[in-house]
């Protein structure tokens, strides 16, 4: 009688324990397969009249998932089909399964590269906010009021209720404004830091960047320091041997001014497409610190002078690297970035 199976089988099944993998197999061999007792019972109860059916199907029905389950729980807690008595945790002994180290953003690698060359000098490194007000990213460096200087540098401007607009930042001067009114000279400091331009993102642009800034005020202090400083600097980042020159320039917080190009990484100063033939590359600008901006910070500029330098750490390290598009430096490509898997940590 298919109700006597039903419940002998039953029995059966929740008895059964099983100590091995095989012993899971062999309970999936005589239940569940398409030639299994499940089957056979099912085929037995077309036979049952029509007056049992509905009870005797639903006993059968809860026969077969209790079969069901217990399969699954015991197939879950073998699932390693082992034949091992007991549950394995996997082998000890075998080594671990290594993971994958994160590597450091190239721009960070050259950074930190800048930073080292100067602290090496005696520069300490400086901070400020990349929200910024008129005062420290304009007015204070010398920047008139409504002058087309302003206009050199497109800020994204955040209009204020009260009338105190405020910006983000354009270039991290405006660090050099924040230390040198918090403290007295001298000051000897690089400020790395991301700035923001109103600009469209192409291969050679980009809303955001990355500067370092550099300020060294004290008595005395010439262009003679600044163009030694910025020659020593650059030899070691780019190796000895590096040209250097200075051309003229204009800024409104340094008078005089100047940009500075170094011979080609590339061609060494013979002419390629990244000189544009020329065998020179800019890499930054700088200059003696207007005694506007010392006077702006509350710094006696008949007592003190210096000079102050600015450049682009994307620049650089294009330059270093070779890199053709800005828009690689902030996609997070990990086919781009894994390259400098290797590079110094
Ligand atoms: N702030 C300038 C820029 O964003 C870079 C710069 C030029 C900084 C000359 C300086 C400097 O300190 O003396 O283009």
């Amino acid at each position: 009688m298919l109700q006597d199976k039903i419940k002998q089988y039953t029995e059966e099944i929740e008895q059964f324990s099983p100590a091995s993998a095989a012993d899971v197999e062999n309970f999936r061999l005589k239940f569940l397969v398409s030639k299994g007792i499940i089957k056979s019972l099912f085929e037995e109860f077309k036979t049952v009249p029509n007056e049992e059916k509905k009870g005797m199907g639903k006993a059968l029905n809860e026969f077969k998932q209790l079969a069901e389950s217990k399969f699954e729980n015991a197939q879950l807690e073998f699932t390693q089909a082992s034949d091992a008595p007991k549950r394995q945790e996997g082998d000890l002994t075998l080594p671990g399964e290594g993971f994958q180290l994160g590597s450091r953003h190239p721009l960070s690698l050259v950074r930190k590269e800048i930073v080292e060359i100067f602290k090496k000098l005696g520069f300490i490194v400086s901070e400020g906010p990349e929200i910024e007000d008129d005062w420290h990213n304009f007015s204070a460096l010398n920047f008139p009021p409504e002058h087309p200087a302003r206009d050199m540098q497109d800020t994204f401007f955040i209009k204020k209720q009260d009338g105190n607009d405020i910006a983000l930042r354009t270039h991290t001067s405006s660090v050099q404004v924040r230390m040198m009114e918090a403290g007295r000279p001298p000051f000897r400091a690089i400020m790395p830091g991301r700035v923001y331009r109103n600009e469209a993102i192409s291969a050679r642009a980009h809303c955001f960047f990355h500067q370092v800034e550099g300020l060294y005020v004290d008595e005395n202090v010439s262009f003679a320091d600044l163009k030694q400083t910025l020659f020593h600097f650059v030899q070691e980042l780019y190796g000895e041997g590096t040209r250097v020159r200075f051309r003229p320039s204009y800024f409104p917080f340094t008078e005089p001014s100047a940009e500075m190009d170094i011979s080609c990484t590339i061609c060494k100063g013979n002419g390629c497409n990244l000189c544009k033939g020329s065998g020179w590359v800019e890499i930054l600008g700088c200059g003696m610190v207007d005694p506007n901006v010392l006077e702006n910070c509350n710094i006696d500029s008949k007592k003190y002078s210096g000079f102050a330098f600015g450049m682009g750490i994307e620049r650089i390290t294009n330059l270093k690297y070779e890199i053709k598009d800005l828009r690689l430096f902030s996609e997070n490509d990990s086919r781009f970035l894994s390259q400098f898997e290797t590079e110094m940590i």
